[in-house]
């Protein structure tokens, strides 16, 4: 599949995950076989004013690529310049935040707040595509109500102002994660969009995303909270497209996968910050797992990388008894 001029090797996408899916995070998520990963969304705001940490964001390497970098904002000026920052910066794409229903973030007419916003949604669209050479996509909840007909409208402003692609979550704005996304809109959405549409929402196990390309005609999935401590889904829905049978991840691939992310997220964040991090992150990987707690319990006090390793293997030697 293509996104603009950039071909991707699986038709898998990464979701963004505010908080989650920093650098270390896509590591991982690349390496277990995703064919895009995506950055937390970004404040065009936070890089307009020049804020170093918020730059930092958009840091990326080789490794992880092609990587998708989000960002969100209202004001089109700030977002055309945020978004030549991120191209810039060596993003391969540049996603665009609409779904996004943080109150704070609403207050600002950013995220979901654009989609009853047809007008400032095609002036940032607009100046971004004038601006910008890397393809260019933006992510789409359902919009203010059931129907799906403000996703339907933005999707065509975003089409018709030249946008690559549109990830579609099918929930609105107001209903978080509850309920059920509802895949009849991204078939909907296929039937009326010509560009390549993501689809995106409950792919909770690899055959979940299998019915969802097979039921809506959608081009390319996309799995957010089910990577969080499995990011081997990736490489599990490519089995199953393919035709193969899923091989159960082994327990020397889930942790050597544990050190590494600790390594990584050292290697970019310094050895304190990261392991305060780590403490509840490598716990994702062990759900399930016989005598868990206890790991998870020891892990909350880890200071430095080497007492991560050495409970990580303490815990892994156990298991393998
Ligand atoms: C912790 C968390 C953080 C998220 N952060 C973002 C974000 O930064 N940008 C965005 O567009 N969506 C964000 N989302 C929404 C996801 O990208 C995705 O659309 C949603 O989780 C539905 O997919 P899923 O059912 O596969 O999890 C976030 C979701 C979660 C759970």
């Amino acid at each position: 599949m293509k996104i603009g001029n950039l071909k991707l090797d699986s038709i898998t996408v990464s979701a963004p995950l505010a908080g989650i899916s920093n650098l270390p995070f896509r590591l991982i998520v690349k390496e277990a076989g995703c064919g895009l990963v995506c950055s937390e969304m970004i404040s065009a705001n936070a890089l307009a004013y020049g804020s170093i940490k918020t730059k930092n964001m958009m840091c990326s390497c080789e490794d992880e690529k092609p990587l998708s970098v989000q960002i969100f904002g209202s004001d089109p000026v700030i977002m055309a310049d945020a978004a030549a920052m991120t191209e810039e910066a060596g993003a391969d794409i540049l996603d665009i935040n609409f779904g996004c229903s943080v109150k704070k973030i609403l207050k600002s007419g950013a995220g979901a707040a654009l989609m009853r916003d047809p007008e400032k949604t095609k002036a940032i669209l607009t100046k971004i595509r004038a601006i910008i050479k890397i393809p260019f996509t933006i992510k789409l909840r359902s919009g203010w109500d059931q129907s799906g007909k403000d996703a339907f409208k933005i999707a065509k402003i975003a089409e018709d102002c030249g946008v690559d692609a549109i990830t579609f979550h099918p929930r609105t704005a107001t209903q978080g994660f509850s309920g059920k996304a509802d895949w009849s809109l991204i078939t909907a959405m296929k039937q009326q969009i010509s560009i390549p549409i993501i689809g995106n929402g409950d792919i909770a196990e690899p055959g979940d995303a299998v019915n969802m390309l097979t039921q809506t005609g959608c081009d390319a999935v996309m799995a957010g909270r089910a990577a969080i401590g499995n990011p081997w889904i990736f490489k599990q829905i490519q089995m199953l497209l393919n035709g193969d049978d899923i091989a159960p991840v082994d327990l020397t691939t889930r942790f050597d996968t544990m050190k590494r992310y600790l390594e990584t997220s050292v290697k970019y964040f310094g050895e304190l910050h990261a392991c305060r991090m780590m403490r509840s992150r490598l716990s994702w990987f062990v759900k399930g797992l016989p005598a868990s707690s206890r790991f998870r319990e020891s892990i909350t006090r880890i200071k430095t990388q080497a007492q991560g390793e050495a409970l990580i293997d303490e815990y892994f030697n156990f298991l393998s008894r």
